[in-house]
Parts: structure tokens; C-alpha cells; sequence
């Protein structure tokens, strides 16, 4: 035993030294690109797995719709990235291969359909490494009901927590595993700063700052203390403390949820929530997400790569919506609410008003091209 728990004090030195280094890279950060001003927006279009390229070919419809005029002035190019499929990064042993890092760091922003994660092995989820290589840290997930007054807006931070060394756990093999949890000061920062900000753009009255800091003291703990360090610049903002067991309720308490309007989460907390928020809302296949960083943004399906669908021969049934959501808020990233608006328009009357073509993921509700056919005759 002795050898191996030298070997794990010898890995938690190294996990440790490399931390305090990304924290201290945080403090430097580069000021964010301003998309208005740009005189060329590449966006990279990543089908993935499952029915990642199925939603994507419909979503690419919209866009070449919406960017019309654009697209001929060469304003935005739509770039095609192959690549980030299963088969390709388990035959390199990639998360995600170099030649398709390069290929994306080559754009401004990103729509990317699921990737398939394998479970266990020791690969990495695309996304994880995706939000990490591009410093993606703020995930963005709106959830609204409208004939309930619900308008939630989760920030949850994205590149830390659970998922910073999520791959890189100890083991005692056989007796004992541990993961780690990580949260940093400047990492802690930015994502309030960006969750306050959105809250004072918006006029929203409150963000809910949502931790187990009962539990989790040191990194939560932490978390919730920077938030309020923060909140003391938005004076007009009220920043309250909530435990994520009974936010997870609140969220199904009809009497009260839709009183909350900003939560601001670390990650896996928000990961967690943002699923049952967009249940409430419909489906998982209703939400989008937006990944955002000061150099890089990167927009996708909430859901993941359904490969059961696949099987079952119903790929073709698959709910665009969600990938559609994500194509909306990277238009308003780039500076385009205009066209972002038309989108989100069009699609309230498909989806929530008119609704003469219906998707409902499987066979007996409209497949995934037909229920776009309609969504671009109201474009
Ligand atoms: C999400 C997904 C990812 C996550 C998976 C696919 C790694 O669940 O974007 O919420 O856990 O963050
Ligand atoms: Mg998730």
C-alpha cells in the first residue's frame, strides 16, 4: 500500500502546482472580443455523434436562411468541422485530436452537436475538454415558461468544481478512490461577474447563489464568499444563498419557482439543475446552451447523443429545438440579436401557439427536417 500512496501524494503535488498555475493564468485574462466591430465571424459547425448531425443539418438550414446576405459578403463564414465523432477520437485516443483543436481554434465561435463521452476508461467528454482548451467558463442555460411566469437564467461555472480533474482521481486500487473538486478565486470571479452582469443588463431583482458550502466548506464555501464579494458591486441586485438539495425542490414547487430569475451555480450543481430546469421546461431536447469565454464561445444541444434513438431508427425524429436554441443565442453572441429575435419568434409560434407540426422524438410526431420545413416557411 505504502508505494501507492506515495505515488497519489506525488500526483496531488503535481495536481496542485498545476492548479495554482491556471489560477494565476485567470488573473491575466485577455479582455473579451467585440463581435459588433469584427469585420469576419467564422462559426464552426460540429455535427458529433448520435443525432448530433441530424439536428445539425436542419440547424444549418436556418442559419444559411438567416445569414443570407452575410454568408454572400463573406461577413460570416459557416465552417464545416469533421473530426469530433466517437469513432475518430477513440482510434487516436483523443478527446479531442489535435487536428480538430487546431480546425477550432481557428474559428470565433462554435454550434456543436453532442458527442458521445465513453463511460469509464480514462478519455475525457469532448465538452470537458472543449470548455477547458477554449477556457469556455460560463455556461449559460435559459429555461422559460412563459404561461407561468418563468424566466430562469442559470450561470454555471464551467470549467471547474468536479470537472477540473474529474479524469484524474487516485486510487488505492481496489480499497479506496478519490476524485477532487476544485474551485479557484479568479475562476469563482469571472463567473459571478458574469452572472451580475447579465442580472443588472436585464433588470432582474435577485441572483440565487446556489452551493452545499454546509457540506462542501472549503471549495463552496469559497464559492459563495466570492459571489458576495461580487454582489456588493450591484447594489440594486439582491444575492441570496441557496442549497442546491432544496433549489432542486424549489424548482418543483409550482407556488413558488418562478420567483427565482438568475441562479449562479459551480458545476456540477448546474449541470444537475440546469437537466431538471429544462424538463420543467419541456424536455431536455427544448434547451439550449451557450459556453462562454473571453476568446471562444461554443454553443450546443443541452441533450446528449441519444444513441437508443439511433438504434431504434429513430434518429430522424430527433427534437431540433434544442440545437435551434443554441443557433438563437449565438447569433445574439455575435452581435446579431436582430436575427437571434426572428428565430426566437418564429420558433414560439412552431412550438408554443400554432403548433401544426409537432415533434415529439419518435415516430408518431413529425421528424426533425419536416418540423424545420415549417420553422423556415415562418423564418
Ligand atoms: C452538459 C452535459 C455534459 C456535462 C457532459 C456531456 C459531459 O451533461 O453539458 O450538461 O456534464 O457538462
Ligand atoms: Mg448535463
Amino acid at each position: 500500500m505504502d508505494e501507492y500512496i506515495n505515488a497519489a501524494v506525488e500526483q496531488f503535488r503535481e495536481l496542485l502546482c498545476q492548479q495554482a498555475a491556471r489560477q494565476a493564468r485567470m488573473e491575466k485574462n485577455a479582455p473579451a472580443k467585440d463581435f459588433a466591430r469584427a469585420e469576419k465571424t467564422v462559426i464552426g459547425v460540429i455535427g458529433g455523434d448520435g443525432i448530433g448531425p441530424i439536428i445539425m443539418a436542419q440547424a444549418l438550414r436556418v442559419l444559411e436562411k438567416l445569414l443570407k446576405e452575410e454568408l454572400e459578403r463573406g461577413r460570416v463564414e459557416l465552417r464545416q468541422i469533421d473530426g469530433l465523432t466517437i469513432e475518430n477520437r477513440l482510434a487516436q485516443g483523443k478527446a479531442v485530436p489535435e487536428d480538430v483543436l487546431a480546425q477550432i481554434k481557428a474559428c470565433d465561435v462554435l454550434l456543436k452537436g453532442p458527442t458521445t463521452t465513453p463511460k469509464g476508461g480514462s478519455m475525457e467528454s469532448a465538452n470537458v475538454t472543449l470548455r477547458r482548451e477554449l477556457d469556455l467558463y460560463a455556461n449559460v442555460r435559459p429555461v422559460s415558461i412563459p404561461e407561468e411566469g418563468i424566466d430562469w437564467i442559470f450561470y454555471r461555472e464551467n470549467t471547474e468544481g468536479e470537472y477540473a480533474l474529474g479524469s484524474r482521481g487516485i486510487e488505492l486500487p481496489g480499497k479506496l478512490t478519490m476524485d477532487f473538486k476544485v474551485t479557484t478565486d479568479a475562476g469563482t470571479r469571472r463567473i459571478a461577474r458574469a452572472a451580475f452582469e447579465y442580472a443588472k443588463a436585464n433588470g432582474k431583482k435577485s441572483v440565487s447563489i446556489v452551493t452545499k458550502a454546509n457540506i462542501m466548506k472549503k471549495t463552496d464555501g469559497m464559492f459563495s464568499r466570492i459571489c458576495h464579494e461580487v454582489a456588493a458591486d450591484y447594489p440594486e441586485i439582491q444575492a441570496e444563498d441557496w442549497y442546491i438539495d432544496i433549489m432542486t425542490a424549489n424548482l418543483v414547487n409550482e407556488r413558488i419557482r418562478n420567483q427565482f430569475q438568475v441562479f449562479l451555480l459551480p458545476n456540477l450543481y448546474g449541470d444537475i439543475i440546469t437537466d431538471e430546469a429544462a424538463q420543467i421546461q419541456g424536455g431536455v431536447g427544448t434547451a439550449g446552451s451557450a459556453n462562454i469565454g473571453d476568446s471562444y464561445a461554443m454553443f450546443e444541444a443541452i441533450h446528449g447523443s441519444a444513441p437508443r434513438k439511433i438504434e431504434n431508427g429513430e434518429g430522424d425524429y430527433a427534437n431540433p429545438a434544442s440545437i435551434l436554441k443554441a443557433a438563437e443565442m449565438l447569433l445574439r453572441h455575435i452581435a446579431m440579436a436582430e436575427k437571434a429575435d426572428r428565430l426566437a419568434a418564429a420558433m414560439r409560434e412552431c412550438i408554443e401557439t400554432e403548433k401544426r407540426v409537432v415533434v415529439t422524438g419518435h415516430r408518431d410526431g413529425a421528424t426533425c427536417r419536416e418540423f424545420t420545413d415549417y420553422l423556415l416557411e415562418k423564418l
